[in-house]
């Protein structure tokens, strides 16, 4: 029989249970009147965009956020109908897109308003909006006195309509929670001006992942989980975080073993010197795909349930493995490059440990060419700490 490793030789796996199991503990975290808005930009963390929105909708949620326009197009192309808040900067050419796909803009600053007021005189009702004000992280938003300067503007209320109220967090998962605190007193400062102002905004947001469980005061009435709905936290080790399944393995495929002897080489520039009679498997994913040439010598994966080093130069479409001191091992042998395997596991957060980066940049980078499966059955042996 013909199994799903000989037809996807690298494949990644989506654990819809997981994923559900992870928004159940971040709703714990939370109190019953707070609105969750996915955050499924990056193709959704890489897990797929599209399957993934429609898997958390299915779990009741109403609210996505996405980074680019393009991103949100994409998401109604597949048939999502529900909200869909585009986070990042827009460029005024990409309003009539932004319109005939009824996403809905943050707006970061005042360029854009009255090309988006002017389009939207069009639309039947005030279109929403998302204001966004910068209280610390250095990049998108209006100053706290631009927007209070804005907080007059009649066309805030009709053709637009702010339908949101947000800033973004720089170090919620920093060890030290004062720039935080700051940035919450910014924001809540705001809030009291807008409603000085007379204007009643139903959405007001701050939190991400991190400050969803360590800061229940930035919860207002909606929060914006992105990693964590993944499996993963980067909250200091003095937080207790939430119990957390990862929804997302790799897999790949032995598709050659070869032996070469004491001082054959291995890969380009041939860095690999053999020290002994040496047997490797050759896997089909590489730097291409995501999987960073930095890995190279940092990086190890599963075999029969056992680690085995990558040696030589991660190249575009192959790494190559040390299996010498495995058992005996074949061609078509299924190894797991994130995920368990057996009693032992390499999750992403460890393989960015390994090259010192954080696990969004691991999840993020896996490419469009691995297939994404998903999965729904429960796989209890996979909880994570
Ligand atoms: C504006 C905004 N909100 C929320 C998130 C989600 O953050 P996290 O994945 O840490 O939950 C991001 C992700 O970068 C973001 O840019």
């Amino acid at each position: 029989m013909t199994s799903i490793s000989t037809l996807l030789p690298t494949y990644a796996t989506i654990d819809l249970a997981a994923l559900a199991y992870n928004l159940s503990q971040i709703k714990r975290c939370l109190s019953p009147t707070c609105d969750i808005m996915a955050i499924v930009k990056a193709n959704a963390y890489g897990h797929g965009a599209v399957e993934t929105a429609h898997a958390l909708a299915r779990q009741g949620i109403k609210r996505f956020a996405v980074a680019s326009l393009d991103e949100g197009i994409a998401l109604r192309h597949a048939g999502l109908s529900a909200s869909i808040v585009v986070l990042g900067a827009l460029l005024e050419d990409q309003v009539p897109d932004l319109l005939a796909h009824q996403l809905t803009p943050v707006i970061s600053d005042g360029h854009i308003l009255p090309t988006l007021a002017k389009a939207a005189r069009s639309q039947p009702a005030p279109y929403p909006i998302h204001l966004k004000v910068e209280t610390g992280m250095g990049r998108l938003g209006f100053s706290p006195e631009e927007l209070l300067s804005l907080l007059d503007d009649p066309i805030l209320r009709n053709p637009l309509q702010i339908e949101g109220l947000m800033t973004h967090l720089a170090d919620a998962d920093g060890t030290d929670s004062a720039f935080t605190e700051r940035q919450l007193g910014i924001f809540r400062s705001m809030l009291e001006q807008a409603r000085q102002h007379g204007l009643t905004i139903p959405f007001l947001h701050t939190a991400n992942s991190a400050a969803i469980v360590r800061f229940p005061d930035a919860h207002f009435s909606l929060v914006r989980p992105g990693l964590m709905l993944y499996g993963y936290h980067t909250l200091p080790p003095s937080i207790s975080a939430p119990n957390l399944k990862p929804v997302l393995s790799l897999q790949s495929t032995i598709v050659q073993l070869r032996s070469i002897p004491s001082g054959g080489t291995v890969s380009y520039n041939r860095t690999f010197v053999a020290q002994r009679p040496t047997r490797i498997a050759v896997l089909p994913i590489g730097y291409a795909d995501g999987y960073s040439r930095r890995l190279s010598y940092r990086g190890s994966v599963l075999i029969q349930g056992r680690r085995a080093p990558i040696i030589g130069l991660v190249c575009m479409d192959m790494i190559m493995i040390d299996v010498t001191d495995l058992g005996p091992v074949r061609v078509g042998e299924i190894v797991t490059l994130i995920g368990q395997q057996g009693g032992e596991s390499i999750w992403a957060d460890e393989v960015a440990d390994w090259i010192d980066t954080i696990p969004y940049e691991i999840l993020c980078g896996i490419g469009p060419r691995v297939p994404r499966i998903y999965e729904t059955a429960a796989r209890d042996e996979r909880d994570h700490e």
